[in-house]
């Protein structure tokens, strides 16, 4: 249901620093998982990038089969928050 596979997200014009770094995960519905990890280490950035709230640098996530690289992003408000990428996909929150 949820596949990412190598993400990875830089920050910084330098591309410095890159947080999460090459990270990958599959879980089917119904399963849990803990996300853990020291301060910094990139767990919000990860669950933004789920959330469809920020795009990775680098790798593919999937929602129940669908590249959120292909996806549009919409708030039921109407404020358009996520749509760079040509969409064939769509989810309302
Ligand atoms: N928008 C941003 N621009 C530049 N750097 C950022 C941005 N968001 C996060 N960072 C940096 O990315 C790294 C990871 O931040 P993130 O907030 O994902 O960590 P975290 O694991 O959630 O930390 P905490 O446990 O403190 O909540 C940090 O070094 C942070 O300063
Ligand atoms: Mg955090």
């Amino acid at each position: 249901m949820l596949n990412i596979r190598n993400v990875s997200k830089v920050y910084g014009a330098d591309h410095r620093l890159a947080v999460p770094r090459d990270v990958g995960l599959q879980l089917e519905a119904g399963e849990f998982c803990a996300l853990t990890g020291a301060s910094g280490s990139g767990k919000t950035t990860l669950m933004n990038l789920i959330g469809l709230i920020d795009r990775p640098t680098a790798g593919d996530i999937e929602i129940v089969g669908m590249n959120t690289s292909r996806m549009a992003t919409t708030i039921s408000a109407g404020r358009a928050v996520s749509s760079p990428a040509p969409s064939t996909g769509s989810i309302r929150i």
